[in-house]
């Protein structure tokens, strides 16, 4: 490359670079806000040394900050502003009591899934899906759990194919999510959709694609998203494909569901078609990754094992294979519960000013997310936070139940609270979770019944990237037809 010599004018591209620094200094050095960094930032050097240490691994660093004051308020340096980080229960709970207009949540997913850009505008302006997951469908998992369990029983015998007494090796992540994928849509689109390799690689492909551009997208300014936003947009590539023909006439499942909230512009196929897409989205890659936590916890943590099958067992024969029986299944529900809590990653929540009641202010347009995964590590709020123990759940259950305290439905699966964030908290916490929590717990139910599992190895390592861990892809478990 030549460099500008006397007499020749300096290239564009150099007063730029050199234009946008110095902006970005002064920018970063703003004084005026009181809140402290995540970590001590004294220069540009500092700032993106920071700001590139919390897109490679972000939990270290939030731990450093929740170390430091487990109920403060910090500021994240990201690459092109700063972002805010509420610590402690107390102010998750002051963040999800707040109104829509004052913490915009659905910005917040915007700006942590790009939906207007991977999913359309369309979904984050109009996101009527949330209330038939959250009503219809749920109401419907009781009537619908015959079809739901036949369908994991089927899943597993096909994705393991398992032909003698031998110990196979699965890989967890691609398996797991194969069989989510096919379970989640016998309730979502029944059969034989569900088991259209076409229909579930679309579902899978279109999950991966959004989970995987957004955080890449949101690494760019906001101004340069709707030249870049489109291009990395999966959503066409989703729509290229035919899912409308061939779709079951009038079964009692999502997209029914669908139809009878949506207003009469979002009743065509294709939109309809769209929002399966999306439930699916938000569905398939949550689940995939609680199911294989807690396959890896399994084998991790064997001697879990064999009181969980007593208690299937036992269950089973007395209320029979149903959606009810599930509820008695304490073991098994704490298991998945504590799996979540050493697993699960905390949600990003809003923008907009806001002060907490202690009058730290967040300034107008700024990102604010909860420690969620710092307060589920807190010794404050868990007894041995970072030992798992798959019965903690189970025993607090019987404790409270003894002494009919009401607090017994806070440590069920789907329960949240400002200690437990793996579903959210607050008026959107996780709609899907009553399904969610059905279908892991099935799932569980019958690997236990089915399956000897085992590893030689020890837990595999997780993958960081900004805010979000996710479990090894390559890692595999051994398996084989129970003795
Ligand atoms: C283990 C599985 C799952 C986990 C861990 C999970 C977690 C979450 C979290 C953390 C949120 C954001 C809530 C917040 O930030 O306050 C969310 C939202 C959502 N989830 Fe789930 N989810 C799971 C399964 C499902 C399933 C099976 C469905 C569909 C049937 C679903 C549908 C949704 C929808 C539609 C939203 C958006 C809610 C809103 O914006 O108000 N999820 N989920």
């Amino acid at each position: 490359m030549s460099s500008p010599t006397p007499g020749t004018s300096i290239p564009p591209l150099y007063i730029l670079l050199a234009g946008g620094t110095t902006v970005l200094w002064l920018w970063t050095r703003k004084p005026a806000d009181p809140v402290p960094p995540l970590v001590e930032v004294d220069g540009l050097w500092s700032y993106y040394a920071t700001a590139y240490r919390f897109i490679k691994n972000s939990s270290d660093l939030i731990l450093q900050a929740y170390v430091r004051d487990r109920h403060g308020v910090f500021r994240i340096p990201r690459l092109f502003r700063w972002d805010y980080l509420a610590n402690g229960a107390d102010r998750v709970a002051e963040v999800a009591a707040a109104r829509e207009d004052v913490l915009s949540f659905m910005h917040g997913v915007d700006e942590t899934l790009q939906v207007s850009y991977m999913m359309g505008s369309e979904i984050r302006d109009n996101p009527y899906h949330h209330h038939t997951v959250q009503t219809t469908l749920t109401r419907n998992l009781a009537r619908c759990f015959p079809q739901v369990k036949d369908e994991i029983v089927c899943a597993f015998d096909d994705v393991l194919s398992l032909k003698d007494e031998e110990w196979k090796p699965f890989a967890v992540l691609p398996g797991a999510m194969k069989v989510v994928a096919r379970t989640t849509n016998r309730l979502f689109v029944g059969l034989p959709l569900c088991r259209n390799q076409e229909y579930l690689n679309i579902s899978i492909r279109y999950t991966i694609a959004v989970f995987k551009r957004c955080h890449i997208l949101s690494l760019f300014p906001h101004w340069i998203r709707p030249v870049i936003g489109p291009l990395m947009s999966p959503k066409k590539e989703a729509d290229r494909h035919k899912l409308g023909p061939d779709w079951p006439d009038k079964p009692n499942d999502l997209i029914s569901w669908l139809m009878q909230d949506a207003a009469p512009a979002d009743k065509t196929v294709p939109a309809l078609a769209h929002r399966v897409l999306i439930v699916n989205m938000a569905a398939i890659h949550t689940s995939t990754m609680a199911l294989v936590n807690v396959l890896f916890d399994l084998t991790t943590y064997p001697s879990h094992i064999q009181p969980m099958r007593e208690e299937v067992e036992r269950v089973i024969m007395q209320e029979g294979w149903t959606k009810a029986a599930l509820n008695s299944m304490h073991l098994v529900d704490s298991f998945i519960r504590e799996s979540q809590r050493l697993n699960g990653s905390s949600p990003v929540v809003a923008k907009d000013g806001f002060r907490f009641s202690d009058g730290t202010f967040i300034p107008f347009g700024s990102y604010l997310a909860t420690s969620g995964r710092a307060v589920q590590h807190d010794a404050e709020n868990y007894e041995r936070p970072e030992t798992f123990d798959g019965f903690r759940f189970a025993r607090m259950r019987e404790e409270l139940e003894q002494n009919a305290d009401h607090a017994v439905f806070k440590n069920h699966m789907i329960s949240t609270s400002p200690t437990h964030l793996v579903f959210g908290y607050g008026r959107h916490a996780c709609p899907g979770r009553f399904f969610a929590a059905t279908e892991l717990k099935a799932m569980l139910a019958h690997i236990l019944i089915t399956y000897d599992v085992k590893s030689d190895e020890g837990r595999p390592v997780e993958y960081s990237f900004g805010r979000v861990r996710t479990a090894s892809p390559t890692a595999t478990i051994l398996i084989r037809k129970r003795q």
